[in-house]
């Protein structure tokens, strides 16, 4: 593996072998001593777990990481991001971990020619990728249910404008689960083969297995959104979650609107902050297998 910039590339034999990479970092069965690599995190966009568990996973993988500040770069003086790493290229960098607004930019980086060679991690762009975060999510379900093939997962909120509804649902797609997703028709968006759409919960509910709850992504939406009405009707409260729904949401969670107050206090919530915790072990498994590759 050079680079991770999607779900939709990965093969399931390289899906299972992040899956058993991070399974040995989490069980401490497997260490690694990347002492050589330096990994330089560049993140154009608000992040808190992504970030975070990158630097704590490049630390336990004993791996030299930097901070790339945009706003104190270069960049304010008008250099071409292709430039600048081209540049963190001859610095050094062996690996870049990226976030960015735009949907296509991390992925078209990759197919550069540098100084000398660089791998890219998408860590989060615009509305289409957000792999890292599908591989946690399966991380985490994987773990639990052992098999997915027979399980249904019901992604709820704001898909239209989803990098993790989308990366999930191309990961999951692999694996043969049932994909249904719910929101009001104006945060469906684009509808993707083999899933499944819904507007109503009650229907989307039924004989569930997972719920996948998602924040509405106001950054991104122009028009006005009803706030009251989706609330009404599409926030998962302890009247309508299913008594053995194992309950996701990737974060940042925005409290008492697509989650209740309530619900986030139960024991079914508790995985949400497991999928944080995961996280670390998932992206200690992709660093290590990049940085092997670059035979680092
Ligand atoms: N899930 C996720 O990407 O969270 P952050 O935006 O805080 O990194």
């Amino acid at each position: 593996m050079k680079h991770l910039i999607n779900t939709q590339n990965l093969t399931t034999e390289e899906i299972n072998q992040i899956y058993n990479r991070a399974s040995e970092f989490e069980k401490s069965i497997r260490k690694a001593n990347h002492i050589n690599a330096h990994i330089v995190n560049m993140f154009f966009e608000n992040s808190t777990r992504t970030k975070m568990s990158f630097e704590m996973a490049e630390n336990k993988i004993n791996a030299n990481k930097y901070d790339f500040l945009a706003d104190t770069s270069s960049i304010q003086k008008g250099e071409d991001l292709f430039d600048t790493i081209n540049n963190l290229s001859a610095i050094g960098m062996n690996v870049v971990v990226m976030r960015h607004e735009n949907n296509d930019l991390i992925e078209n980086l990759s197919k550069k020619q540098y100084f000398q060679e660089i791998s890219f991690i998408n860590a989060g762009s615009g509305t289409l990728y957000h792999p890292t975060q599908a591989l946690l999510d399966f991380y985490t379900m994987k773990k639990h249910f052992l098999t997915l093939s027979d399980k249904t997962i019901v992604i709820v909120g704001d898909i239209a404008h989803s990098r993790v509804a989308k990366s999930n649902i191309e990961l999951l797609k692999k694996f043969g689960m049932k994909i249904r997703c719910l929101a009001p028709n104006n945060l469906i968006g684009e509808k993707i083969e083999g899933v499944e759409y819904f507007t109503s919960l009650k229907e989307a509910f039924e004989e569930v297995d997972i719920i996948m709850a998602l924040r509405i992504q106001r950054e991104r939406i122009q028009e006005k959104i009803d706030f009251d009405e989706y609330i009404k009707n599409y926030q998962i409260t302890k009247d309508n979650l299913p008594y053995a729904a194992f309950l996701m949401h990737p974060g940042p969670v925005n409290r008492d609107i697509e989650i209740s107050s309530e619900v986030l206090e139960m024991q079914n919530a508790r995985t949400i902050l497991n999928q944080a915790k995961n996280g670390v072990y998932v992206r200690m498994a992709i660093l290590d297998m990049i940085l092997n590759a670059q035979g680092l």
